[in-house]
């Protein structure tokens, strides 16, 4: 449907497919993000959260299901065109910033941009420094990343994200390796991102204060989701 930016039916996936060590680490998940929607998503470690994520992320494919990007069919494209929607339609956050630490956060920035249309240019730098100012850090722009503090990073990290203007973020506990401030800073710039700029977010989280700021929150047990958590389209 037209207001939909994701939708997952019966997805299940398996790893070490043909193994003795096959297992299935989730099963049956359905699940529908609305445009402009802010999802949490809870659960205990090793329930599948990640391995969700990496699946929404284009990353990894299911081992059945299916998966639907703005109501099209992930299934029937190849790589260079599943390539082509992840860069254009999904943006990345995650635990650790995976920055690249010798380069400044301005090129960080950059980078994604870059990767789409392999060369610099004036344009692609005044949108960099635009997002430095977004996440509140226009003065940090030329700060290597190696010098800036955890919070200050992860910061830079979400203006990457929104470097290609996506419509949906999938961030992975990208609060979890931050003190409280500042978990509780680069949370409040997700969710203020999310209602100026519309832009979706799936975001793993094992912090209650901070899901229940979120529009819905969805628990994932054992590869599962629990029955009555918000996940019904
Ligand atoms: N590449 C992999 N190969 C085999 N098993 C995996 C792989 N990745 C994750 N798992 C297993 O899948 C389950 C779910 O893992 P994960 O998605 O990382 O959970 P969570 O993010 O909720 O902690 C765990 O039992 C984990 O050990
Ligand atoms: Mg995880």
């Amino acid at each position: 449907m037209a207001d939909e930016v994701l939708r997952l039916e019966k997805v299940c996936k398996m790893y070490n497919v043909g193994l003795p060590s096959q297992t299935e680490v989730l099963h049956d998940i359905d699940l529908v993000l609305r445009h402009g929607e802010f999802l949490a998503l809870m659960g205990p470690s090793g329930s599948g959260k990640s391995t969700l994520l990496n699946i929404v992320g284009l990353l990894d494919r299911p081992t059945s299901g299916r998966i639907l990007i703005k109501g099209r069919d992930v299934g029937t494209m190849g790589d260079a065109e599943i390539t082509h929607l992840r860069g254009h339609t999904i943006g990345f956050v995650f635990q650790q910033h995976l920055l690249i630490s010798a380069f400044t956060a301005l090129e960080n920035v950059m980078m994604p941009m870059l990767a789409d249309r392999g060369f610099p240019g004036p344009a692609i730098a005044a949108r960099a420094q635009d997002l430095m100012a977004r996440v509140g850090l226009e003065k940090f722009a030329g700060n290597l990343a190696m010098n800036m503090s955890g919070g200050q990073q992860q910061r830079v990290a979400v203006a990457r994200a929104l470097a290609m203007n996506p419509d949906l973020v999938r961030a992975d506990e990208p609060t979890g390796n931050l003190d409280t401030k500042s978990a509780d800073g680069v949370f409040e710039l997700m969710r203020q991102v999310n209602r100026e700029g519309g832009t979706s977010f799936l975001v793993v989280t094992h912090n209650m204060d901070l899901a229940r700021r979120c529009d819905r929150i969805i628990e994932v047990v054992d590869g599962r989701i629990r029955p009555g958590s918000g996940a019904a389209a």
